[in-house]
C-alpha cells in the first residue's frame, strides 16, 4: 500500500502579496481552477495501490485545508496539524508513527503541497518504480535535471553505471552556494531533488533514530499525545515546539547511505517565485501571462495578475505586477525572488 503524506506546512512568501501566512500558496489556485494542495492530491488518482492521503498542516489552516478536501469529494485519511513549524523532518516522522498503527507498514509518498506536474503519467511511472525501490528498504528520491544553478534546491549525484531506472546516490547536498551549484551545473552529474520522497514508515524512522534521536524522540512523545478534535488529529504545543527544526534534506537524506534516485523528467516546477509562473503558464502573442481585469499596449513577457482592480501595462516589458486589495507589487521579472525582503521589513513593521 502507497501512503501519501502531503506537507502542508509552508508560508510561501516568495509569492506575496498573493501568498500570506494565513493564507499560504498551497492553499490558492495559482496554475488553475484548482488549489495548489487540491492538484496536488488529485494527481495521486491513478496510482496502483494507492490509499487516502495523510495531509499534514499548520493549524491555523485546518479548516481551509478541510473543505478543500471536500470540495474534491474526498477524505483524508487523516489531517494532522501542527501548533508551529518545525520544518520537514519532524511532520515526515509523525506521518510515519501514525502510518504504522496496528501491524502496518506502508510506503510513504512525501508530496510537497505546491508543486506543479504536468505529464503526471510519468509521475505515475516514476511513483512506481519508487514502491520497488522502497520495498527493498531503500529511500527514494526523485531528480530532475537542472537547468539553472539554483541555490534553494537540494543537489544530487548519482553513481554512474549504464542507464538504470534509478540509480544510488553518491551525494546529496542541500542548498548548495551559487559558486557550488554554478560547478554542479557545469559538472551535468547532478540532479535537483525535486523534495518528493518515498520509503517504507519504518524506514525513515529507523535513519531518524541513526541521525536524529533527539527529534525522534519528541515526534514519539508528541505523536502519544496527539488530540481528536472534530476531523483533525492535533499534536500538544508543549511537546511538539521543543522539537529541534529540521528539514528532511539535512536531517535524514544527505546522511543515509541507502538513497536512490529517480530520474524525473515530467514537468516538475516548485513555483517558487512568481516568475515560475510565467515560466509555466499559456502566454499572449506578445509573451505576457495575462490573469484577470488586465489591459496592455505594447507590454511584453510581462506577468499580470490582478485581483480586484484593473491592471493597464503601457511600453512595459519583463515586469511582474501582482495586484490584490490590499497590496500592489512590481518587480522586474528576474529579481522577484527578492520579494521575500519586502515580506521581512512587513514582519518587523508589525
Ligand atoms: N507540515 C509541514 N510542516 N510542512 C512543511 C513545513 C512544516 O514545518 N515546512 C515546510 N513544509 C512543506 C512546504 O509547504 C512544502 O510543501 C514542503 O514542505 C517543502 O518545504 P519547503 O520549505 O518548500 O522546502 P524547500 O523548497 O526549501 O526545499 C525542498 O524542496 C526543494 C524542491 O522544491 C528540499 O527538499 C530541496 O532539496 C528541494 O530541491
Ligand atoms: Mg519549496
Amino acid at each position: 500500500m502507497v501512503l501519501p503524506v502531503i506537507l502542508s506546512g509552508g508560508a510561501g512568501t516568495r509569492l506575496w502579496p498573493l501568498s500570506r501566512e494565513l493564507y499560504p500558496k498551497q492553499l490558492l489556485p495559482l496554475a488553475g481552477d484548482k488549489t495548489m494542495l487540491q492538484e496536488t492530491i488529485s494527481r495521486l488518482d491513478g496510482i496502483e495501490d494507492v490509499d487516502a492521503p495523510l495531509i499534514v498542516c499548520n493549524d491555523a489552516h485546518r479548516f481551509m485545508v478541510a473543505e478543500q478536501v471536500r470540495q474534491l469529494g474526498l477524505e483524508a485519511q487523516a489531517i494532522i496539524l501542527e501548533p508551529c513549524g518545525r520544518n520537514t523532518a519532524p511532520a515526515v516522522a509523525i506521518a510515519a508513527l501514525h502510518a504504522q498503527k496496528g501491524d502496518a507498514d506502508p510506503i510513504l509518498l512525501v508530496l510537497p503541497a505546491d508543486h506543479l506536474i504536468q505529464d503526471v503519467s510519468a509521475f505515475h511511472q516514476a511513483v512506481q518504480i519508487g514502491v520497488e525501490q522502497a520495498e527493498q528498504g531503500n529511500l527514494v528520491t526523485f531528480g530532475i535535471v537542472p537547468t539553472l544553478p539554483e541555490t534553494g534546491y537540494g543537489y544530487i549525484r548519482a553513481e554512474q553505471g549504464g542507464k538504470r531506472s534509478a540509480y544510488p546516490v553518491a551525494e546529496f547536498v542541500e542548498k548548495p552556494d551559487l559558486e557550488t551549484a554554478e560547478r554542479y551545473l557545469q559538472s551535468g552529474d547532478y540532479y535537483w531533488n525535486s523534495g518528493m520522497f518515498m520509503f517504507r514508515a519504518s524506514r525513515y524512522l529507523e535513519e531518524l533514530e541513526r541521525y536524529q534521536p533527539e527529534m525522534l524522540s519528541v515526534c514519539q512523545s508528541s505523536f502519544a499525545g496527539m488530540q481528536t478534535d472534530l476531523d483533525f488529529q492535533r499534536l500538544d504545543e508543549t511537546v511538539f515546539s521543543t522539537c529541534p527544526a529540521d528539514s528532511i534534506d539535512y536531517a535524514v537524506m544527505e546522511k543515509t547511505d541507502q538513497a536512490v534516485v529517480i530520474p524525473l523528467a515530467a514537468g516538475w516546477n516548485d513555483i517558487g517565485a512568481w516568475s515560475a509562473l510565467w515560466d509555466v503558464q499559456p502566454h499572449d502573442e506578445d509573451g505576457n501571462v495575462i490573469i484577470g481585469d488586465v489591459l496592455t499596449a505594447d507590454a511584453g513577457n510581462c506577468y499580470l495578475h490582478a485581483s480586484h482592480r484593473l491592471i493597464a501595462a503601457v511600453g512595459v516589458k519583463d515586469l511582474v505586477v501582482v495586484e490584490t486589495a490590499d497590496a500592489v507589487m512590481v518587480a522586474k521579472r528576474d529579481q522577484v525572488q527578492n520579494v521575500k525582503a519586502i515580506v521581512e521589513q512587513l514582519k518587523q513593521q508589525k
